[in-house]
């Protein structure tokens, strides 16, 4: 499948609020019931837009957006502020031909660019194939919480993947 990667506009949220609440209704991957809107999708690409942060899609020849990744801070407090948590949707339709790999590809690319210093992926334990797909770029497992999240009636283990993305030394100060 022939596809390319570019920053997402306004105009791809309606394929990215379908991409998103699909995996909502059918995976373990997004551990919430609730089904985004439209306007829920637009509030969190403005979010992203406003404060710098990228938001790609892997758009086919045919034109359509087939998937989409996106990074935003990991955690709130200034201290975690080069630590960036990933996210990366595939439609099902689209999975298993390198779109996942590009986008992460891309996103690594552009995090080392925007100097920050780690990447995080927090992935559903049994999400074989998002797990093979970090180690393959670098990630580690560093991080297993067993029975942290609900869905679909069973217990679900968070597994958390780092990238470190360069070898500075610690920023002196704060
Ligand atoms: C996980 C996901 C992003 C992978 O993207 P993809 O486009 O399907 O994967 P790719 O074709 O780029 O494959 C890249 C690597 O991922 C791994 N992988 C992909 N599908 C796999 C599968 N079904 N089983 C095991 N490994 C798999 C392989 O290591 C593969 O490398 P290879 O092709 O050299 O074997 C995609 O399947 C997806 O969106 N799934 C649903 C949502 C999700 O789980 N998102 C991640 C949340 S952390």
């Amino acid at each position: 499948m022939k596809f390319a990667l570019r920053n997402a506009t306004s105009a791809d949220l309606p394929a990215l609020l379908d991409i998103h609440n699909d995996a909502v209704r059918t995976l373990k991957a997004i551990w919430t019931d609730k089904l985004d809107t439209l306007e829920d999708r637009r509030a969190w690409f403005d979010a992203r837009k406003d404060a710098g942060l990228p938001v790609i899609v892997a758009e086919t020849e045919d034109g359509t957006v087939a998937g989409y990744g996106s990074f935003g801070p990991f955690r709130a407090k200034e201290g975690y502020r080069l630590t960036m948590e990933h996210s990366i949707y595939v439609a099902p339709e689209a999975r298993g031909k390198g779109i996942g790999k590009a986008l992460l590809v891309r996103l690594i690319d552009m995090a080392r660019a925007d100097g920050y210093h780690v990447l995080v992926g927090a992935i559903d334990g049994e999400n074989t194939a998002s797990i093979a797909l970090h180690r393959q770029l670098g990630f580690e497992i560093t991080g297993r919480m067993p029975q942290v999240g609900i869905k679909f009636g069973q217990w679900l283990d968070l597994v958390l993947m780092t990238l470190v993305l360069d070898e500075r030394p610690a920023p002196t100060g704060k």
